[in-house]
């Protein structure tokens, strides 16, 4: 919504992406999204964290944004109310094309269930110039429930949790994901090293 920025003016920044890439490690700027979608406990957090220590290992900047940690902080005034759900993708789509702006490999992790939010994510990034990677990061929901990593799956049946992602709030896969990651079909390592692959594929690896 533009409206109540109506009397607001880009502002242009002195220093550009490639001068900022020497700063932020040689070879090019680097900076992109890589956007992780899925049901609570099919993987999201796990590849995260293994893909943004493999990336800071070879020397590439990257930072995790996580569901769960960002509602404790900049969303923790949002619920799992549609609404809300759409609003939290919304400001992490801004907050993730600022960290690609600045030539961070972000990476995302959250369910964001609904296709529209996710494409207007990639749109914000492409409109910048900024490239985005949707991944797919696929469990059935049964697996995700038997793996029970919180014991929300357990609370959502009985009761305790309203509007639980797979089981009382829906989930839109990708149509055209960038990557798709079977996450009960192989391990961890492997499914980080897909998303390398994907990345190195895409000239972003040193
Ligand atoms: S969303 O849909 O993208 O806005 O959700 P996200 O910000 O990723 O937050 C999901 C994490 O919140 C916990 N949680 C729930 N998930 C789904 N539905 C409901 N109702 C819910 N309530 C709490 C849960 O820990 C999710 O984390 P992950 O990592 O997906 O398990
Ligand atoms: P999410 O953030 O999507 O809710 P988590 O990463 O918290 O999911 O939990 C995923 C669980 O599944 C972890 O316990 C992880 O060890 C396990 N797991 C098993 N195989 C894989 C895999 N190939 N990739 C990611 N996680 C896996
Ligand atoms: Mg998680």
């Amino acid at each position: 919504d533009t409206s109540m920025a109506s009397n607001v003016f880009q502002q242009e920044h002195y220093v550009s992406r490639d001068r900022r890439a020497k700063v932020t490690g040689g070879g090019g700027f680097r900076g992109c999204t890589v956007w992780l979608t899925g049901f609570s406990g099919a993987g999201k957090t796990t590849i995260a964290f293994g893909l943004e220590e493999y990336l800071v290992s070879a020397g590439v900047p990257a930072y995790s944004l996580d569901g769960d940690n960002i509602r404790t902080g900049l969303n923790k005034n949002l619920g799992f109310s549609q609404a809300d759900r759409e609003e939290n993708i919304r400001r992490i789509s801004e907050v993730a094309k600022l960290f690609a702006d600045g030539g961070i490999v972000c990476i995302t992790a959250f369910i964001s269930p609904f296709r529209q939010d996710r494409d207007k994510a990639r749109r914000l990034h492409e409109e910048a110039g900024l490239k985005f990677y949707e991944i797919f990061v696929d469990a059935p929901l049964e697996v995700c429930e038997t793996r029970d990593v919180k014991g929300l799956y357990r609370k959502a049946r009985e009761g305790l949790i309203k509007g639980f992602t797979g089981i009382d709030s829906a989930y839109e896969p990708p149509m055209r994901p960038d990557l798709t990651v079977q996450t009960a079909a192989c391990g961890v390592r492997q499914s980080v090293l897909a998303v390398v692959d994907l990345l190195d594929r895409e000239g972003l690896l040193p």
